[in-house]
């Protein structure tokens, strides 16, 4: 089969390699019908994910059909249209039981990480019947590639731990496929106005049409400072961090208000300067997470109701090669 090959910062190649095989009764092997590209993609290409080694398949998202069950699995059989989470959970362990699976002891973000992923023709999904989950019949394919990670990721890390309330005046630094989830997902809490912060206009554009109530592009260096005009100086209620970079935490510090949330989402591979000489006694939260794909089965239904379209997000294809 064909698959994507990571060999080390900066190196990627599509090669020829062996199809995968069952290895463990609970494992399936998936025929990938689609993914994607996520921006820990790039940051492992960065090269600021020590855990991917070189030889990894890459990818953690996507859905296809089951190609083969091994003996354990009951919940699927071939030809199964499934969604490929982007954590893997045993169910069994601790931290599954605890709602945490992005911490699971056999499995957690292991695809395109520690084990082979899904930029290929077929992937082996560990604990098949806890990390896929049953595409409905009339589910668009497109959109629900959007479910593997992005849109979970947006709304866990973002959203949820944000603590987004009706009224609040919320700033996602960050206008990637992740940071346009999280303004989608953060609109079913009516929040007073969504600013988006980026470098890239066109992204901003999307992000206008998607919900934002204002955008910025903060290549002039100018964010904070209009930011904080624009909230009467007293900063925001929340601000999700959707980059991974330190500029854009900073900008995070700089503009939470008084008892705010800062939700970090992206991936940071350098450290960044708490500053806590001003923050200590500002009543704010920080929060990090490990996206935990528990509200995948929600998402899933406000998809199909209708009451979110991921497919908006989505202006390119490419075969795989
Ligand atoms: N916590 C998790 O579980 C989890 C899961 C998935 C993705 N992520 C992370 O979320 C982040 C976003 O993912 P994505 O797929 O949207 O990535 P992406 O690379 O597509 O988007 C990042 C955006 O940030 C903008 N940007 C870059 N530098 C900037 C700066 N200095 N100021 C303002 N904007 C800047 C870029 O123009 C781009 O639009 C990444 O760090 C990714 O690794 C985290
Ligand atoms: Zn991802
Ligand atoms: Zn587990």
């Amino acid at each position: 089969m064909k698959a994507l090959i990571y060999h080390g910062p900066g190196k990627k190649k599509l090669e020829e390699v062996p199809k995968p095989s069952l290895r463990e009764a609970p494992d399936a092997v998936v025929r990938i019908i689609k993914t994607t590209i996520c921006g820990t993609d790039l940051h492992i290409l960065k090269g600021d994910v020590p855990t991917v080694a070189e030889g990894r398949i890459l990818g953690h998202e996507g859905i296809g059909i089951i190609d083969e069950t091994g003996t354990g699995v009951s919940r699927f059989g071939k030809g199964d249209r499934v969604l490929i989470s982007c954590i893997t959970a045993c169910g069994k362990c601790e931290y599954c039981r605890r709602g945490m699976p992005s911490h699971c002891e056999q499995g957690g973000w292991i695809l395109g990480n520690t084990i082979d992923g899904t930029q290929a023709e077929f992937v082996r999904v560990p604990f098949a019947d806890t990390s896929l989950h049953p595409i409905p019949g009339s589910a668009e394919e497109d959109a629900m590639v959007m479910l593997s990670d992005i849109l979970p990721t947006g709304y866990e890390c973002g959203v949820l731990n944000g603590a987004v309330k009706p009224g609040d005046t919320v700033a996602i630094i960050g206008a990637g496929p992740v940071g346009l989830a999280a303004l989608l997902t953060a609109q079913f809490y009516a929040p007073a106005s969504i600013i988006v912060i980026d470098l890239d206009d066109n992204r901003l554009e999307a992000a206008k049409q998607l919900g934002a109530t204002v955008v910025i592009n903060s290549s002039n260096g100018k964010a904070v400072e209009k930011v904080m005009a624009m909230t009467g100086g007293k900063g925001v209620d929340v601000a999700m961090e959707a980059v991974g970079v330190a500029a854009t935490f900073g900008i995070c510090q700089e503009i939470v208000g008084a008892g705010g949330h800062i939700a970090n989402i992206g991936v940071h591979g350098a450290s960044v300067t708490l500053h806590l000489e001003k923050l200590w006694s500002q009543n704010i939260t920080i929060t990090t997470r490990l996206v935990d794909t528990v509200s995948t089965p929600l998402l899933l239904k406000s998809v199909m109701a209708g009451k979110l379209k991921p497919k908006q997000l989505i202006t390119h294809h490419f075969a795989l090669d």
